[in-house]
């Protein structure tokens, strides 16, 4: 038989879409963002940027991190990641606001630019400003000696690989990855991470590579069969509480821009304030509700959704039981401490995308209107 793989196809290695190759390469990028860099036996993270100015993260008056998009969600991650482990204040900002509000930047200042391509234009000019005002600035870039890479004072790249999809997943998960890496790092250094806690946390997150594997072989097939039933779906609500308040953002995201169903991520205590008024059979709210973190607060979100006719797709621990009772569809993920939570749930709701987006017959990798890398305003 003829061999007909065009090069995109064997680019592609076997999947239909390049965003379905990414999300499946997870555990690896994440292990290769890792790589070098958390030495789990010697109980250390070695992190060169980092290290060689740690007295400037340590003293900082506060971190600014500027990000846009998918990199912004990782942004509002790392603060709680920054502020709960290292204990520095951390205050995120979209780029594009960041750059024309007159903010009050001095040289006791760190940025952190978040950015997969390197190259987006709002957060190269937040940069450059946060430069001039004399700030250290410090970014997280996965193109290799991208524009932003290059004008940063220093920097940790993510080594995720080329993302081709338009719409970002390993990247993400990658900078996850790094943030969480950059917190333990300076929560150790500052003494406000203990070394017991210090060493539990960095195993696990070296464990966190088989636990995205895992998710990936449990919740493929059950995510797919999900998705079916809310192909003609036109809204959709994500809630999330504490690290996965970003993450409900980051999944709202994903299906907004491959499957053009209007949807948003809420903290879900704000559901009161506003969103609940939408909540009838027609609408599916997807909740993210592991077990550490908020857990109890969820359950009555949950309870005032179903009071509504909601449709409930909740990602829980495994062997969940109060949620999952209350739930129409369950996602299982495994336990993990709050602070990786996000990694893990991610990855169930990349594919929800992603299958909802396929069925549609929509151009998942190309979304209309979009691009991978904004380099204009
Ligand atoms: C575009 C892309 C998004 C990305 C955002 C920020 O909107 O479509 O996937 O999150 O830009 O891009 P950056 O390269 O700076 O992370």
């Amino acid at each position: 038989q003829e061999l007909k793989l065009s090069l995109e196809q064997i680019e592609k290695g076997g999947y239909e879409h390049f965003m379905l190759k990414e999300i499946f390469e997870q555990p690896k990028s994440i292990h290769d963002t890792m790589r070098g860099r958390l030495l789990v036996d010697e109980g250390v993270i070695k992190m060169a940027g980092i290290w060689d100015h740690v007295e400037r993260f340590k003293n900082a008056n506060r971190i600014i991190i500027i990000a846009c998009g998918t990199s912004w969600h990782a942004g509002l991650i790392g603060e709680y990641l920054i502020e709960e482990y290292a204990r520095i204040p951390v205050e995120v900002e979209y780029a594009s606001e960041f750059r024309y509000r007159n903010p009050i930047i001095t040289d006791k200042d760190v940025v952190i630019a978040i950015s997969q391509s390197g190259e987006t234009a709002d957060t190269m000019a937040a940069l450059k400003l946060a430069k001039e005002k004399g700030a250290f600035i410090y970014g997280i870039c996965n193109v290799v000696d991208s524009s932003i890479a290059r004008i940063t004072d220093a920097g940790s790249y993510t080594h995720a690989g080329p993302e081709i999809g338009v719409a970002s997943t390993k990247a993400f998960t990658a900078q996850l990855t790094i943030l969480t890496l950059i917190a333990f790092k300076l929560g150790k250094h500052n003494g406000t991470l203990g070394n017991a806690e210090f060493m539990s946390l960095i195993a696990e997150l070296d464990a966190i590579p088989k636990r995205v594997e895992e998710v990936l072989g449990t919740t493929h097939e059950l995510v797919q069969n999900i998705a079916k039933d809310f192909v003609n779906a036109t809204n959709f609500l994500y809630l999330g509480r504490g690290y996965n308040y970003p993450a409900a953002l980051e999944g709202a995201l994903k299906l907004k821009e491959i499957s053009y169903i209007h949807a948003e991520g809420y903290p879900a205590a704000e559901m009161k304030h506003g969103p609940i008024a939408l909540i009838d059979e027609n609408m599916p709210i997807v909740i993210i509700a592991p077990k550490k973190g908020h857990y109890d607060k969820i359950v009555s979100n949950v309870q005032e959704i179903k009071a509504r006719k909601g449709k409930v797709i909740a990602v829980v621990n495994k062997g969940d039981q109060q949620v999952s009772s209350m739930a129409d569809y369950v996602i299982e993920i495994p336990e993990t401490s709050e602070c990786f939570s996000p990694i893990v749930a991610s990855v169930p709701l990349q594919l929800l995308a992603y299958y909802i987006a396929v069925y549609r017959g929509a151009n998942v990798d190309q979304p209309r209107n979009l691009a991978k890398s904004v380099t204009v305003e």
